[in-house]
């Protein structure tokens, strides 16, 4: 029992009963058998408890309680106070705080719980737990030995002891033995300044090493041009090799060997072929992981870092770019839970030297030998002016590419609508029979990218995902290991890094289950919270839509079938471009048959490159403006080109695939005479005497509002609706599906890194595609410190 009028005199010698009596009475585990007293935080006594749980009944029975104190926590009464049996929550304590935690949560979870730190090299949260580095050792009190904080569940009434002398020396320990095979070559490491051991060895390692033997040596390994391996800097934490099979799906890396002659690597010699591969970079916890076009050119200390987004693909991964000196270093991740989670695609993160590659600094014109010549600003923009005037608004056209911002979107809309012109196109095309373009719902990925987590029934039609959006399909991946879910996908069979049914290729299949007549539709009746996903290419054929058609009713019915509420959405489509979602909002018109149909005599090219037209499509004496950041496949076609900013140099708005606005920042100028795309349009405008009403980034926001809102509300996801009456104009579609097969346009790997005009200027993404095609071997290798 409790010593009560020990403690009732203990307390009182540190403040008055009656100030002590009702406040927040606390015991924290001390040592020697004895208990710490605190009222609201602050040490009162020190009283050994030893009722060893005996103390029966609830607290408002226990002995201190009759004494008048607030018994919200007694140790020896763990478990059995109300908020703990309301909650189900256990109690546990950290160096004596307690901390209320779910059953089966790590003593490291519990530790982050009560704010504290637990240092570590092989835990992620985003990992399976391997438990095999050790540097989480913690004390628990009357353990006998040490735990690994990070595979060790808590059980209640736990003491956790994070900085005990015990913990302090296991630490140290770890530290000494992870550092006697560490070559010590910080200073030339790229991952100084941001390595976990270089961090936890300054914080927790002793100041000296017994260790006087040499130190073992490990061969690099060539996995690709992306990817630097300095092994010997190994700590074998198997990170690397857990994110390679677990998030990417990829089984390339493991190890051989044992004891001290265990490596990490990928077996035989062979690039790490993933879409996803430099994720494992960042999770390195040491430098044996670096970046191959990074190696050796900046600090990251001299960097500045500005928060940005990916427009590459049409997911919107959130990034942070890192400059120096005007110059785009490297790109790395940000966290976003509902988009990207901490992983970004290759594409995203290597293709950053295309940013300075064949880029368009000063405006230039064609000059009567076909050849281009540097003009003046004044020259181009009256130019540009005096010929948009000089036609009539049905003689004029606009095409504009995926790389383009809300911003350019409206300014190009409303300079064109001016002069009566309204033939404005995406280069991107949808279907506009039925309900077209003109419900939202239609164009979007509704279940958004974090709702596949959720659902249990996945159709994929003509698209392959881990190409199109790899970080979509790391969530369909991660959704199928950990939830089961069951995917099935029409059109070419590909590696999407799980297993699904293959349904077949043709079109006529997607007939089949809207009518009811495929085995799949059993399936299909069965899920509680289906999902089908078509990808945009599916939707560009001559049969676009009637597979648009087929897709609505098989998600209506699942719908249907399923029961599942209004907040569920079933039907989604997958966009490759950053541009597409926000040109449609605007309202502009996917793809080009307009300009086919009536060629027009000046065409406005607004980071078209997909080649979706060529010189020959138009008349000899068609003027054609190229506004832009790369020379690319439009440039060399125009007589007059205007040099854009890329997405790195500008404060921007995107619309990704779920419809979520979000905002590129200026991480660095744009290069020479390049300027943003919106105040060249707006400089043509003014001197065509067809003045803009907007001169500066929060006006031309304005703007964008009273065209569609969502564009500026940035970060924020407006449901669209409507599924049932897109459906029912669906079925006004008189087209027939062809019995051409679904093939989407990236089938393997090597056609994922080259597909916009920046991927396609990065010489990384060339080496990436050689190192494909003929093996890593084949790209050569930088010289190694
Ligand atoms: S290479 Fe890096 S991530 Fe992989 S096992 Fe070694 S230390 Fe861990
Ligand atoms: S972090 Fe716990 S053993 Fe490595």
């Amino acid at each position: 029992m409790l010593r009560l009028p020990a403690l009732r005199r203990a307390l009182s010698a540190a403040a008055p009963a009656s100030a002590l009596r009702g406040k927040w009475c606390r015991p924290r585990p001390a040592a020697g058998g004895r208990w710490r007293w605190e009222v609201c935080g602050t040490a009162v006594a020190s009283v050994r408890c030893d009722c060893e749980g005996r103390a029966a009944g609830s607290a408002r029975s226990h002995p201190a309680a009759a004494e008048g104190f607030a018994t919200k926590t007694f140790p020896c009464l763990s478990g059995r106070t109300t908020a703990t049996a309301a909650s189900n929550q256990i109690e546990v304590f950290v160096d004596g705080q307690p901390v209320l935690v779910d059953p089966g949560t790590t003593v490291l979870q519990a530790c982050e719980k009560a704010g504290i730190q637990i240092p570590r090299f092989c835990y992620h949260d985003r990992l399976s737990v391997a438990g095999n580095c050790r540097m989480c050792l913690v004390e628990i009190e009357k353990a006998p030995k040490p735990v690994a904080a990070c595979a060790m569940p808590v059980m209640k009434g736990w003491n956790i002891l994070t900085n005990s002398e015990k913990s302090r020396k296991a630490r140290e320990g770890v530290m000494e033995f992870l550092l006697a095979n560490h070559p010590l070559d910080c200073p030339i490491c790229d991952q100084g300044g941001e390595c976990d051991l270089q961090d936890q060895s300054m914080m927790f390692g002793s100041d000296r090493s017994r260790f006087r033997e040499g130190k073992r040596a490990v061969e690099d390994k060539n996995i690709g041009p992306l990817v630097k391996t300095i092994m010997t800097r190994c700590i074998q934490c198997t990170r690397c090799i857990r994110f390679a099979s677990e998030v990417a799906g990829v089984d390339d890396l493991g190890t051989t060997g044992r004891g001290n002659d265990m490596q990490v690597g990928t077996y035989v010699e062979k690039m790490f072929m993933s879409e996803l591969s430099g994720n494992i970079i960042d999770i390195c916890p040491v430098g044996a992981l670096t970046s191959k076009p990074y190696a050796f050119t900046a600090r990251p200390w001299e960097t500045r870092k500005v928060e940005s987004i990916d427009v590459l693909d049409a997911v919107g991964s959130n990034i942070v770019v890192s400059t120096r000196t005007g110059e785009v270093m490297r790109i790395l991740p940000r966290l976003h839970e509902d988009i990207n989670e901490e992983w970004i695609s290759d594409k995203t993160r290597f293709a950053y030297d295309g940013l300075k590659r064949q880029r368009l600094t000063q405006p230039m014109i064609k000059n009567e030998k076909g050849l281009f010549v540097y003009a003046s600003w004044e020259d181009v923009l009256s130019r540009v002016a005096g010929v948009l005037k000089a036609v009539q608004g049905k003689d004029v056209a606009a095409i504009v590419g995926g790389l383009v911002d809300a911003e350019a979107l409206i300014a190009l809309k409303d300079l064109l609508n001016r002069v009566n012109c309204d033939t404005l196109c995406t280069e991107e095309i949808f279907p506009t029979i039925g309900a077209g373009t003109d419900l939202r719902s239609n164009y979007l990925l509704n279940t958004k990218i974090a709702g596949v987590e959720e659902a249990d029934v996945l159709l994929l039609v003509g698209t392959n995902p881990r190409f199109e959006a790899p970080l979509f399909n790391a969530r369909i991946r991660k959704s199928w290991l950990h939830n089961d879910l069951h995917v099935a996908l029409v059109g070419s069979a590909v590696n999407l890094t799980y297993t699904y049914d293959h349904l077949g290729e043709s079109p006529q299949i997607l007939q089949d289950i809207a009518s009811g007549k495929h085995a799949f539709c059993k399936v299909l009746d069965q899920a509680k919270k289906p999902m089908v996903v078509v990808g945009s290419a599916a939707l560009q054929r001559n049969d676009g839509a009637a597979i648009h058609a087929a897709v609505s009713t098989i998600a209506q019915n699942a719908r249907t079938k399923s029961g599942v509420g209004s907040d569920w959405k079933v039907m989604n489509i997958l966009h490759r471009v950053a541009s597409q979602v926000a040109a449609l909002d605007l309202g502009f018109k996917p793809g080009v048959e307009a300009i086919r149909k009536n060629p027009p005599k000046v065409l406005y090219l607004l980071g078209a490159d997909s080649g979706c037209i060529t010189r020959q499509d138009l008349p000899k004496d068609c003027f054609i403006i190229y506004q832009g950041h790369h020379g690319d496949v439009g440039a060399p076609m125009a007589d007059v080109i205007l040099p854009g900013a890329a997405y790195t140099e500008k404060a921007a708005t995107y619309v990704n695939t779920e419809g979520r606005a979000q905002q590129t920042r200026v991480a660095v100028t744009p290069p020479g005479m390049a300027r943003e795309d919106w105040k060249i349009i707006r400089a043509i405008s003014e001197v065509a005497d067809l003045t803009l009403p907007y001169e500066n980034l929060d006006e031309i926001r304005k703007r964008l509002e009273e065209v569609s809102p969502n564009l500026v509300r940035y970060d924020d996801v407006e449901e669209a609706n409507y599924f049932k009456q897109a459906n029912e104009l669906s079925k006004l579609v008189k087209q027939q599906l062809l019995a051409d097969p679904l093939v989407p346009p990236q089938l393997t790997i090597k056609d994922f890194y080259m597909t916009d005009s920046i991927s396609r200027a990065s010489q990384t993404m060339a080496k990436c595609v050689k190192a494909v095609v003929e093996g890593a071997h084949a790209v050569e290798e930088p010289a190694s410190c």
